[in-house]
């Protein structure tokens, strides 16, 4: 099948994060404008370079995340794993602005080095970055969309000490989890390697 605007009726539910996956997960730590930490997980979520290091994510509407990473200017990243599972996932209920969804799951507030957003203590690796823009995303028409990207640049990284064996990340140790489409999540158990030509 193949298909523009219009989804054959065999496909009750868009599978676009089914084709677009698996996406890592950006647990995406803030503060409001009264100081309030905020903590909340997005999948459309990636890193974008490596010199300097830059992270981005897109939230569907101007969500907390998203305004205050905009106007406060820094956001972390924390790694989403498989035993945080329950936590993250309550970090993506619907709360009012100022409350803390750190203290809502359970979770310990990192205290970052070089930005004022909190990261998640319990995460085996962690991302300060410094907000290069926040923007409203046009369509090919240039109508605004509900997409809202934020890109960050890393400046300072923490990464747990259990979680480093031979002098790497161990992703399989951190059983790192990733988004797929629908309600479906994987986690890495296994990895393998190939080299470049
Ligand atoms: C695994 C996961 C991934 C998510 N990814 C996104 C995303 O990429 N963009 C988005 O707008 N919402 C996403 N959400 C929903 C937000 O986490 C949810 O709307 C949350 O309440 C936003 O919080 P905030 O307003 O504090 O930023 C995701 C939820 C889950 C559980």
């Amino acid at each position: 099948m193949h298909y523009g605007d219009r989804r054959p009726e065999g496909l009750p539910h868009d599978p676009f994060k089914a084709i677009v996956a698996p996406r890592p997960i950006g647990w995406i730590g803030t503060r409001n404008a009264d100081g309030v930490p905020n903590l909340a997980p997005y999948s459309f979520f990636n890193g974008i370079g490596t010199g300097p290091h830059m992270i981005c994510f897109s939230s569907m509407g101007p969500k907390h995340s998203f305004v205050n990473a905009k106007d406060r200017r820094d956001f972390t990243f924390s790694l989403a794993t498989e035993p945080l599972v329950a936590a993250m996932n309550a970090t993506s209920d619907s709360v009012p602005d100022g409350a803390n969804e750190f203290r809502l799951a359970g979770l310990t507030e990192g205290q970052s080095v070089e930005v004022a957003a909190p990261f998640v203590a319990e995460s085996p690796a962690a991302l300060e970055c410094v907000t290069l823009s926040a923007t409203r995303l046009k369509d090919r028409h240039g109508n605004p969309t509900d997409a809202h990207l934020v890109i960050g640049e890393v400046v300072h990284t923490h990464i747990r000490d259990e979680f480093i064996r031979d002098g790497r990340f161990d992703v399989t140790l951190a059983r790192t989890l990733s988004r797929l489409g629908y309600m479906d999540y994987a986690t890495i158990t296994e990895t393998w390697e190939l080299a470049r030509p």
